[in-house]
C-alpha cells in the first residue's frame, strides 16, 4: 500500500506555504481501494494534486492529499497515419509533448511548455495558441475517490469546455485521473490561426516546417510573455477570459473602441482579460509580495513569500477594478484549496 505521511509541505508553482495533513504518492491505482477504505482515512476528505501548477493553496489542507506518480507513454494502436497514444497521469505534460514530437506525431505542439502533469491536463482542458486538449482527446481512465474503483470516460462524458471539464465543475473532488488517451497524427495540418503564427511558420526553413518547428515557435512565444514558474512563482493565467453577450459587447465597444474580443459560435464574445486588467491599471503593478506581470497582465506573480490570503486579496482588488470599469466579472482560473466553503485549518 502507498505510504501515508503527515504534515507534508506541498509544492505549487505559486509557491504558497501549505501543508497536507496526510499525503500519499500513488504509483499504482490498484492500491487505491485498500488505501481509501482504511479506517484511518475513511471519513477524511481526499484531494488530488499533480505538480501544483494551477492551484492557489490558501491554507493547510485538512485532507488526504494524493499525488499520482505513475509514469509511461506508449502508442496503443495505429490507424493509418493516426496513433492512439496513452500516457500515465504522473508524467509531466511537456515531456509528453516532446516525446510525441520525437515519435513524428503532431497534435500537441501548440500546447508546448504548459506546466503541470498529464493527469491535470483534462481537469481544466488545457489550451493555448488555438488548440485545446479536447481537440486531440480520445478517453481517460479515472478512479473514484470514494472507493478507488476505476473506469473509462469518453470525450463526451468529460464535458470539456473552455478551461473546464466534468472533473472540475460537475463532480469536483470525486475522481483521480490516472491515464489519458489522445489521437495524434503523422500527417496533421499545423494549427496556425493564432496571431502571427502562420507568418512565423512560413518563415522557417522548409525542413523545419513541421511539428518540431512549430513547437520551437510556441516555446519562444511563451518564453517572451509568460514568466517561467521556476524563476518567478506564478500559476499561468490567473483569470479566465470572460464571455459577454452580444448586447454587452456592443455597449463595451461603444465606450472602449479598442476592446480586444473574439466572437464565439453562439453569438457571444470572449474578451481578453489581459487587456481589461491592463486598462484597469494593474499590468506590472505590485502590492507587497504580489503583482500582475509586466509582460502579461493576466499572470499573477508571487514575488516573495506571499501567503494564500494575500494572493486572494490582491486578486479580489483586480476583480473589483475590472468590475467597476467594465461591469465584467473575472472568474479565477486556478483551483482554490481548501475550497472557500471549507475550513482552512485541520
Ligand atoms: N492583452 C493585453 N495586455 C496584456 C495581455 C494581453 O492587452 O497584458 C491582450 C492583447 O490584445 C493580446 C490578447 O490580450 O493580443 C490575448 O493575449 P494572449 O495571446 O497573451 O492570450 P490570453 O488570452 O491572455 C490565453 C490563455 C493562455 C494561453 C494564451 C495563448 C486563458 C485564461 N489564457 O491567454 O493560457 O497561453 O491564450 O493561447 O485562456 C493559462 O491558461 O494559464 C495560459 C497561460
Amino acid at each position: 500500500m502507498s505510504r501515508v505521511t503527515e504534515q507534508v509541505p506541498l509544492q505549487s508553482t505559486l509557491r504558497l506555504p501549505a501543508k497536507a495533513r496526510w499525503y500519499a504518492e500513488v504509483a499504482d491505482v490498484a492500491q487505491l481501494p485498500q488505501l481509501l477504505s482504511h479506517p484511518q482515512w475513511k471519513q477524511i476528505p481526499r484531494v488530488v494534486l499533480g505538480e501544483g501548477s494551477n492551484v492557489v493553496l490558501r491554507a493547510d489542507l485538512p485532507a488526504l492529499v494524493l499525488r499520482p506518480i505513475m509514469g509511461g507513454m506508449r502508442v496503443v494502436e495505429w490507424q493509418g497515419s493516426r496513433a492512439l497514444v496513452e500516457c500515465q497521469a504522473g508524467e509531466s505534460w511537456d515531456q509528453l509533448v516532446q516525446w510525441s514530437i520525437n515519435q513524428g506525431l503532431a497534435g500537441l505542439e501548440n500546447l508546448s511548455l504548459i506546466p503541470g502533469s498529464v493527469g491535470a491536463a483534462p481537469f481544466q482542458n488545457i489550451g493555448a495558441y488555438g488548440v485545446e486538449l479536447a481537440d486531440v482527446f480520445d478517453s481517460l481512465q479515472a478512479c473514484s475517490l470514494v472507493d478507488g474503483v476505476c473506469r473509462q470516460f469518453s470525450a463526451s462524458e468529460c464535458c470539456f469546455a473552455y478551461r473546464d471539464s466534468f472533473f472540475k465543475s460537475v463532480e469536483p473532488g470525486r475522481w483521480l485521473i490516472s491515464s489519458v488517451r489522445l489521437w495524434l497524427d503523422r500527417d496533421r495540418e499545423p494549427v496556425l490561426g493564432y496571431a502571427d503564427l502562420a507568418s512565423r511558420y512560413r518563415a522557417l526553413p522548409a525542413a523545419m516546417q513541421n511539428a518540431a518547428g512549430l513547437r520551437n515557435i510556441i516555446c519562444e512565444l511563451r518564453r517572451s510573455k509568460l514568466p517561467d514558474p521556476a524563476q518567478m512563482a506564478n500559476a499561468g493565467s490567473f483569470f479566465k477570459n470572460p464571455v459577454v453577450s452580444a448586447q454587452q459587447h456592443v455597449q463595451l465597444k461603444r465606450s472602449f473602441p479598442e476592446l480586444v474580443s473574439y466572437p464565439q459560435s453562439d453569438g457571444s464574445f470572449k474578451l481578453a482579460a489581459g487587456w481589461l486588467i491592463e486598462r484597469a491599471g494593474w499590468k506590472g503593478r505590485r502590492e507587497g509580495n504580489v503583482g500582475m506581470h509586466s509582460a502579461q497582465a493576466l499572470v499573477l506573480v508571487n514575488y516573495a513569500d506571499a501567503s494564500g490570503e494575500e494572493v486572494l486579496h490582491f486578486a479580489s482588488q483586480v476583480q473589483e477594478s475590472v468590475r467597476n470599469m467594465f461591469s465584467v466579472e473575472l472568474e479565477q482560473e486556478p483551483v482554490i484549496l481548501p475550497a472557500l466553503e471549507q475550513g482552512g485549518t485541520p
